[in-house]
């Protein structure tokens, strides 16, 4: 069964640097791309949605998210839009609650975001546990991750729980907490971070993962210049995530590296601080994603056109910049290539949206632009 996409008006492929089509239209066969070009030359098809001139674009790819939750955080936010500053201790809040929750709670709260990204675009999201922090809690969240995205991260090593001896919790996370939990995760991530995991605690639970199979991810320089970007690039990481305070000896890490700088605006937006900045990474030459962040305590956030938005406001990228780190950018810090573009062969997730262009996406900030919604070739709305 074949389906003609006719009638695109700006094809954005984010396969080429940010080039747009026009007058364009794609086919899918089997759930993949089978062909894109000039709609004058296209071919015959099964089926025919015609998007009337409208811009489509890849599905967002959402490389960042902490879905796996019991509990809201509404005082905390409250608080910080009084001026209270954010350090990451309210994380324990949330694994109070989480540990306290039935299993069909937490499953329930993961399918109504992930249905919320859905319907905004987001046809591929990573999900991490890191609201456990028991063995038992950690395995849970990540059986209950694995039902919702091939994309399993496991974040036991998220903050120390309250009582707990930090070297003997980081033994655990890179001891017989690991072993438990790498049968259920692709990726291992740990933050590192004043307050959360120093270096050398950091670098014992990824060098462990690393060991028992994990792709790498770090969550990185969100509150101070501290070791994890470098640590990040030493290790081969995917992803150094949120890279918000840099040094130059960072920039020059992370732009001569494989490790892609996962931006993650509705962190700053939520706590109120300063973006990171994605001109200074681009220019230097490293590959930027944009990601949600999506948690109950720091970036309550499923949107990624709003992180779109905050990147071209905020952090001087052009809108066909942040929408290729939304897109071609996730699919990179995932080491994923069949996600993330229109081209031929890759997976057919798309996005027509309810506009002509996708500078919209951040010209109407805050607006529902996104209509149809294509996912492994079938559509969704
Ligand atoms: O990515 N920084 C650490 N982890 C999350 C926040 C989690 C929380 O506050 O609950 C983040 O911002
Ligand atoms: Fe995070």
């Amino acid at each position: 069964m074949s389906l003609l996409i006719d009638g695109i008006g700006e094809l954005f492929t984010a396969d080429d640097e940010g080039t747009v089509h026009y007058d364009a239209a794609v086919v899918i066969e089997d759930g993949l791309i089978a062909w894109v070009g000039h709609r004058l030359n296209r071919p015959a098809a099964d089926e025919y949605l015609d998007v009337g001139d409208r811009a489509v674009i890849p599905g967002f790819v959402d490389s960042h998210a902490h879905l796996v939750f019991a509990g809201d955080r509404t005082p905390e936010f409250n608080a910080r839009m009084s001026g209270e500053p954010y350090d990451g201790g309210g994380i324990r809040t949330t694994v109070a609650a989480t540990r306290l929750a039935r299993d069909e709670g937490l499953r329930e709260n993961c399918a109504r975001l992930t249905g919320e990204m859905l319907r905004q675009g987001t046809t591929t999201v990573e999900i991490k546990s890191g609201y456990g922090l028991t063995v038992a809690d950690e395995v849970r969240s990540l059986r209950i991750a694995r039902e919702f995205t091939a994309e399993t991260t496991y974040l036991g090593a998220h903050t120390v729980p309250t009582g707990v001896d930090p070297d003997e919790y980081t033994a655990l996370a890179a001891g017989p907490m690991l072993e438990a939990c790498a049968p259920h995760a692709k990726w291992a991530d740990v933050f590192c971070e004043r307050g959360a995991f120093d270096g050398d605690q950091a670098r014992a639970v990824l060098t462990a993962s690393a060991k028992a199979g994990l792709g790498l991810r770090v969550h990185a320089n969100q509150l101070t210049a501290g070791p994890g970007v470098r640590l990040a690039v030493e290790l081969g990481a995917a992803s150094a995530d949120h890279c918000t305070h840099l040094t130059d000896a960072d920039v020059d890490a992370l732009a001569n590296s494989g490790t892609v700088a996962t931006l993650l605006p509705g962190a700053e937006f939520s706590t109120r601080s300063p973006y990171p900045d994605a001109r200074r990474l681009i220019d230097a030459g490293a590959r930027v994603a944009l990601a949600t962040d999506c948690n109950p305590g720091s970036s309550f956030t499923s949107s990624m056109a709003f992180c779109i938005a905050l990147a071209v406001r905020e952090m001087r990228m052009t809108p066909a910049e942040a929408l290729e780190a939304a897109t071609a950018g996730g699919a990179a810090a995932l080491r994923r290539d069949d996600i993330g573009r229109i081209a031929v062969g890759a997976r057919a997730d798309l996005v027509v949206l309810d506009a002509p262009s996708h500078v919209h996406l951040a010209y109407r900030p805050g607006t529902p632009l996104v209509g149809t919604v294509v996912h492994d070739g079938v559509v969704m709305s």
